[in-house]
């Protein structure tokens, strides 16, 4: 059975002739609604074919003018955070720009707008400083949480150790890493991801490289929203399509595996309604909002980012209730369609599989993830690499040890 889904999407653009990064910034005022065909021609392409742009440009610097949260460097912004207008009017640098043909982007729709407005680097070969820096300018995303998504994105799949760096997508190993060992991208698997994504079809063992978006997906989803939520793309519609999203998973996929770590499947599809929506959860999460960020990949005109932070425990809080609204068992299909089996696994779930547990429980059982999924050392070896997690004990333990923000949670620690 795979132990994780494997993302190859590419996302290629038809009408991106050329290298956008100096553009007619008039054609890119993002209070204009974008009238182009929406980015649907995707490949998944092998790392021997994953797109090499030779300009790396970087995240657009810092600028005293338009700060945003003030996040940068890594570090907890220092601005006001939330409620802000993004881009900026007269903020051209973060302007919606198409991705070009050499252009990677992947399997996550907030990471890839956040590239398209120039937040990541455009060329979709960000770094760890960028992702946590972006997530909180863009998104009103809490430091915390900022920082656990960026662990796990570059600890997992990036080159944490060396450059820092990460693609968002296919495999960029060549300019990712300092090892020369391979380093996936997002579209590789992370250690953290199941089967049964909202709009990304599930990882076949016979063909690996099949993963893309799915407009037929993106469409079901839509009408659960429709018929569950008069086409609000809330809770209980989320919670409804995972549901469904699983049973078809078991109909489809002999080798579908659902395990507790794919909670954070829940988690990604809080984002739709609390992080998607103009203002956040107080904004309308509607069929329009969600096409921009699906389809465009351009954040809506006239976009504020939500009014509050969006910290770690409320994305558990949340994605908790989202689970406990329609929860489905953990386990795996064994080989064949129908043949689902629940598994027991220690810590969140109980010996019928369902998940039981408190926000502060999935908080450190996210810990737990970061800590105990460490990879061997690049190169075939099945020893954790020590370095590696003193790296993501680095990152995280000043989050969740004493005077953290996630200190009372009074996770058991791991210290190197
Ligand atoms: C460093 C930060 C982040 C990393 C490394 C990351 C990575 C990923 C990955 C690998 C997936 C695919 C999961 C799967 O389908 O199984 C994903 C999905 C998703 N991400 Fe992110 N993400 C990050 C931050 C964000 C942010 C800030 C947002 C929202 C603004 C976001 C929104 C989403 C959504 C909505 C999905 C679900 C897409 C779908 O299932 O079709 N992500 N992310
Ligand atoms: C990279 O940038 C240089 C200078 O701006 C330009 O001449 C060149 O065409 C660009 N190449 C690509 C592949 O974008
Ligand atoms: C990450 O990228 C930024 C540009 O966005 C750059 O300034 C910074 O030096 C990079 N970090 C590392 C560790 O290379
Ligand atoms: C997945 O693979 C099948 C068989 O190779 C192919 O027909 C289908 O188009 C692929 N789908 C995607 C999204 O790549
Ligand atoms: C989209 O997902 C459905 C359901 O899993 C699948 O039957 C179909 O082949 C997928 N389409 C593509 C293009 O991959
Ligand atoms: C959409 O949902 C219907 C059932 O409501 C199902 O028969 C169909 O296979 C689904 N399509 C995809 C692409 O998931
Ligand atoms: C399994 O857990 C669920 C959720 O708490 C509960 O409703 C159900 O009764 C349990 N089933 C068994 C067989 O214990």
């Amino acid at each position: 059975m795979p132990q994780n889904s494997i993302f190859t999407a590419l996302l290629w653009t038809g009408f991106a002739a050329g290298y956008p990064w100096v553009v007619d910034h008039a054609a890119l005022d993002p209070r204009r609604v974008d009238s182009r065909q929406p980015l649907r021609l995707r490949q998944s392409p092998s790392a021997a074919n994953c797109p090499n742009n030779p300009n790396h440009t970087g995240a657009v610097p810092y600028s005293a003018d338009y700060p945003y949260c003030g996040a940068r460097n890594g570090k907890p912004g220092s601005t006001r955070c939330v409620g802000n207008i993004v881009p900026a009017p007269g903020d051209n640098a973060h302007y919606f720009v198409p991705p070009g043909p050499l252009d990677i982007r992947g399997p996550c729709p907030g990471l890839n707008v956040a590239a398209n407005h120039n937040f990541l680097s455009h060329d979709g070969i960000t770094n760890f400083t960028e992702l946590i820096d972006a997530q909180q300018n863009v998104y009103g995303v809490g430091y915390d949480l900022a920082v656990v998504l960026a662990v796990l994105g570059v600890g997992q799949d990036g080159d944490p150790l060396g450059t820092t760096k990460l693609s968002i997508g296919c495999d960029a190993t060549s300019r990712t890493s300092s090892t020369g060992f391979s380093e996936p991208g997002l579209n590789g698997h992370l250690k953290f991801e199941g089967d049964s994504s909202l709009t990304r079809n599930d990882y076949y063992l016979d063909n690996g490289d099949n993963f893309s978006f799915n407009s037929s997906l993106y469409e079901n989803m839509s009408e659960v929203a429709r018929s569950v939520s008069n086409g609000i793309f809330n809770r209980k519609a989320l919670a409804t399509y995972r549901a469904q999203r699983h049973a078809q998973s078991i109909h489809e996929n002999g080798n579908f595996y659902f395990d507790p770590k794919s909670v954070l499947l829940y988690g990604a599809a809080t984002f739709l309604y609390e992080l998607f929506p103009s203002g956040g959860p107080s904004g309308v999460a509607d069929q329009t909002t969600m096409n921009y960020f699906f389809l465009q990949e351009q954040l809506p005109p006239n976009w504020y980012s939500r009014s509050e932070k969006f910290s770690l425990l409320d994305v558990v809080t949340e994605l908790l209730a989202m689970y406990q609204e329609d929860p489905v068992p953990f386990g795996a299909n064994a080989g064949v369609p129908d043949s689902f089996v629940g598994i027991g696994t220690s810590g969140i779930t109980t010996s019928n599989s369902t998940l039981k547990a408190t926000p502060a429980g999935i908080a450190c059982f996210l810990y737990q993830l970061l800590t105990e999924n460490i990879p061997a050392q690049a190169g075939g070896s099945n020893v954790p690499d020590a370095r590696l997690l003193a790296w993501v004990v680095n990152q995280i333990n000043p989050l969740f040890g004493l005077g953290g923000t996630l200190g009372s949670l009074a996770c058991p620690l791991v210290t190197v």
